[in-house]
């Protein structure tokens, strides 16, 4: 019987690696995220088909020596498969960054029990033989990627945990968690990793070093919780990217180990691209990146605490009837969608808001935040869903600077990315830009109620002069504006 050749296995993760970057070229907009996301599952079924061919074969050939149970390979793929497209299909719009968070922490197990398996039989992964030590190259990617999945494990669980905001346990809760020394801790932990790596290392004989390897994965799933425990409220999107980006960079460590060059590519890319997306969001949230990436500097509990108060001021309320009359007789309208649009699935709705209006002769435009809603271009899926043209949909930089002139604004289930706060520099979301819907001649909020957003703050917005409030569920609104406008 043949078996796949070494140079077949090369060509093929070849070309995934190729469908990799197309897709990460065609996600980049979403006029080609369709196709970017065709070449991402061409390649990924390119890789895997390859890989289980070249463990049947690695199989084959270690079959004297009991060797890798390629029946529990194909039951992986069988089991893991289902969950995934089980959840795929199951899983709401809304609870996208939950489910992200919880593949991340299965990429970073991956990668430690895979590390964990080449350190115990390197000779099954043919990186030695048996009776010949681990290089010190080998074990140093080992360490690192070991290291690094166990952090991405952790962090991943406890951002599961915060996003889903479901479990009463006290690392669950969105608000951050910090206790006295904590930033000290977390770098006597890091310097104790380093000698610990040092010593396994450097380690003597053939037999690995288990001692200070078992210890350092303890302490880094310890520093996996440590570091995103303080984490809280309006960082949460940046350290969702930032573990994608760790859960790549632990791959690319594997793979170096097993010599699979589609592990170190996808692995880098899926490690650099999440890395300069938690950079560009780190900008759009005006965060220091590097504080976000060590740890513990994003909430400041009490401030948020502070700002949360509600005040019991009077606001302007009208119903829907209302906003259509002053939509349906404005020049130009911006509508700004955010989270609460997503959790009522009005995008449908609204499309057809739209149309009314500029049947009627309106420029309407849609202003998206980086930030708006929970994941990173959640507002952008919601309207490529509804089929929203893309020369309708600007986003926040591009837009800006027409508020200023704009008849209405009308936000809809959107707080935090519409709130003044932001200028002022006391505020816990100090700094982070915002649509400057507040300059708007007249502003039109629909939410269910005076509820704060994500960052638990109160909104000037609601109470301004020129601010109408049409209170109830997103859907039921639009669609009565509708009616309305009809
Ligand atoms: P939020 O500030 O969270 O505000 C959403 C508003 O929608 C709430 O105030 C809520 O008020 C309203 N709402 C909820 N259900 C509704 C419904 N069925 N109909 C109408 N309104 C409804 O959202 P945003 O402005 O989109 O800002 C996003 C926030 O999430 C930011 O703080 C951001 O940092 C954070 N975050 C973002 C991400 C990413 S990557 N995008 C990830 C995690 C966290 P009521 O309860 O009164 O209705």
């Amino acid at each position: 019987m043949s078996y796949i050749s070494m140079n077949l296995v090369t060509m093929f993760y070849l070309i995934a690696s190729v469908c990799f970057i197309q897709a990460l070229k065609g996600l980049s907009s979403p006029s080609t995220a369709r196709t970017g996301n065709a070449f991402g599952m061409s390649g990924m079924a390119i890789a895997t088909v390859t890989t289980v061919a070249l463990i049947f074969k690695l199989q084959a050939q270690a079959a004297t020596t009991g060797g890798l149970g390629f029946s529990l390979v194909l039951l992986g793929v069988v089991v893991g498969g289902g969950i995934g497209a089980f959840a795929a299909k199951k899983v709401e719009m809304t609870k996208m960054p939950e489910l992200v968070a919880a593949m991340h922490s299965l990429i970073g197990l991956a990668a430690v029990c895979i590390a964990v398996a080449v350190v115990a039989e390197p000779w099954v992964f043919q990186i030695t033989t048996p009776g010949v030590a681990l290089p010190f190259g080998n074990r140093l990617e080992l360490f690192i990627g070991t290291f690094v999945g166990a952090v991405t494990f952790s962090g991943s669980v406890i951002a599961f945990g915060k996003l889903s905001g479901k479990y009463k346990f006290r690392l669950f809760q969105g608000a951050p968690v910090s206790f006295p020394g904590q930033h000290m801790l977390n770098l006597g932990i890091a310097i104790a990793l380093i000698a610990l790596g040092l010593v396994f290392c450097f380690a003597p004989g053939v037999e690995p070093a288990w001692t200070p390897f078992i210890i350092m994965a303890v302490l880094a799933f310890i520093l996996g919780v440590l570091i995103i425990i303080p984490i809280g409220g309006a960082d949460m999107p940046v350290v969702v990217s930032m573990l994608n980006s760790y859960s790549g960079w632990a791959a690319a460590g594997i793979g170096f180990s097993l010599n699979n060059s589609m592990l170190i590519i996808a692995g880098s890319l899926v490690g650099s691209s999440g890395a300069i997306l938690s950079y560009i969001m780190c900008k759009a949230m005006n965060r220091s990146f590097f504080n976000v990436i060590l740890g513990g500097f994003g909430g400041d509990p009490a401030a948020a605490a502070a700002g949360g108060a509600q005040e019991q001021r009077p606001v302007k309320s009208g119903s829907a009837d209302d906003a259509a009359f002053i939509m349906s007789n404005a020049e130009t309208v911006i509508i700004v969608p955010g989270y609460g649009l997503a959790v009522a699935r009005a995008q449908h709705s609204l499309k057809e808001l739209v149309e009314k209006l500029t049947h009627k002769g309106v420029i309407v435009k849609y202003a998206i935040h980086p930030v708006a809603g929970r994941m990173p271009g959640h507002m952008n899926v919601l309207l490529a869903e509804a089929e929203v043209p893309y020369d309708q949909v600007f986003e926040m930089e591009d837009i800006n600077g027409e508020f200023g002139q704009t008849d209405v604004v009308l936000v809809l289930g959107a707080n935090d990315v519409v709130n003044p706060a932001a200028k002022d520099p006391k505020s816990p979301i100090a700094g982070m830009p915002i649509l400057e819907a507040y300059k708007a001649k007249s502003i039109i909020v629909n939410k269910r109620s005076m509820a704060s957003g994500y960052a638990g703050l109160d909104n000037d917005l609601f109470y301004q002069a020129n601010t109408m409030m049409v209170f109830g569920d997103a859907k039921k609104v639009i669609e009565a504006m509708v009616k309305a406008v009809d």
